[in-house]
């Protein structure tokens, strides 16, 4: 095979016959970053629309190396015998929670198990710490094959599917008959009960920390609101009251510059079926749509019949992703 020089890049060729990538901690970016945020950034152009790569081509390597310099954060890289990363994985530890926020591999060291080598490498450093598990639940922007490595390292799969939809689906517009309020934060106890009841006996439980309690639940809508998953304004988070009872809520935030991304939607148990869930949806994709957003986004655990109803609103799936987790006390379900 002839060799293939990509732009300062990684050679497919320098790690044929078996080379097995040398995993290292990093501190700083190497210079190959760019690559891997052009990569990223084109993924995102087709997910999203160019506004979204542009921005991510933009803002990347900033937040990335300032996110590097974190304590909490580690970054590691794999490197070819030539010492050229082709891949890189990103994790951090808050709140009792590990997460692999980044894991990327680069197109011409795709197939080698580069993945697998850099996830036995930073797992161990984040289970040693004193947590509570460790969520694999990006949105990577190249095929991974990961589940071997995440099944030795104890971790459940769980299959989600992506879906967005177009904030001019007409069935997203129609029908909005509900009225639904921004949430303030002295709702936020009562809107941490309507969301732990809704997934009371839910399977998505088991990948949520956040929805098992009450209190995990209302500390969780903090976070959101401090803009912890997105840029957040307070229409954002929305509650629906049926006779002065909470009986629903939302939870949005901006993903990237014209796509909202829906974090949360929820009903408590004996409002659910009686169209609460989509009156909350299409509210906030009106006030996604007045703040000029173009795009409504959200990830659905492929078996939850939540499907059923952001189909009828007009999500399309786009993607199937597969997320993972491992938890020190949870037992994995079946
Ligand atoms: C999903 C959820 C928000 C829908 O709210 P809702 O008020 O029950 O929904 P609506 O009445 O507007 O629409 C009903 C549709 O929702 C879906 N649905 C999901 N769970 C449902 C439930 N327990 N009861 C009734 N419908 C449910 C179905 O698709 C149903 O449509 P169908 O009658 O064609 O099957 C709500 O059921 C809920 O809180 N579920 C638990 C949490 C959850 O799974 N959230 C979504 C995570 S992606």
């Amino acid at each position: 095979m002839a060799r293939r020089p990509l732009n300062h890049g990684v050679e497919r060729t320098a790690l044929v016959d078996g080379a097995s990538p040398v995993i290292q901690r990093i501190e700083e970016i190497p210079a190959e970053f760019t690559d891997i945020v052009a990569e990223i950034a084109a993924d995102l152009d087709g997910l999203y629309g160019t506004s979204a790569g542009d921005d991510y081509r933009a803002r990347a390597p900033k937040l990335v190396e300032a996110l590097i310099a974190q304590p909490a954060v580690c970054a590691m890289g794999a490197f070819d015998a030539k010492g050229r990363m082709g891949g890189l994985i990103l994790g951090h530890v808050l709140d009792g929670l590990g997460r692999i926020a980044l894991l990327h591999v680069r197109e011409p060291c795709r197939g080698l198990g580069w993945e697998g080598a850099l996830l036995r490498s930073l797992v161990p450093v984040l289970k040693a710490q004193p947590l509570e598990g460790v969520l694999f639940d990006c949105l990577p922007a190249c095929p991974l094959d990961i589940a071997g490595a995440m099944t030795d390292l104890g971790f459940t799969r769980v299959p989600r599917l992506f879906m967005t939809a177009s904030l001019d689906a007409p069935a997203l517009q129609s029908g909005a008959t509900a009225f639904t309020l921004p949430l303030e934060a002295h709702e936020f106890a009562q809107a941490g009960q309507v969301l732990a009841a809704a997934y009371e006996n839910h399977p998505g439980r088991f990948l949520d920390r956040d929805v098992r309690t009450p209190a995990d639940a209302e500390r969780f809508i903090g976070f959101v609101s401090e803009g912890m998953y997105g840029s957040v304004r307070p229409a954002y988070l929305r509650r629906l009251t049926q006779g002065g009872v909470a009986a629903g809520l939302i939870l949005g935030a901006r993903a990237a510059p014209g796509v909202g991304f829906v974090l949360h939607v929820a009903v408590a148990p004996r409002f659910q079926g009686q169209g609460v869930g989509a009156a909350l949806m299409r509210e906030l994709a009106a006030v996604f749509q007045n703040d000029g957003l173009h795009k409504m986004a959200l990830g659905v655990t492929v078996g939850n019949p939540a499907r059923r109803l952001y189909e009828r609103l007009g999500f399309e799936s786009v993607r199937e992703v597969d997320s993972y987790a491992w938890w020190r006390d949870v037992d994995s379900p079946g």
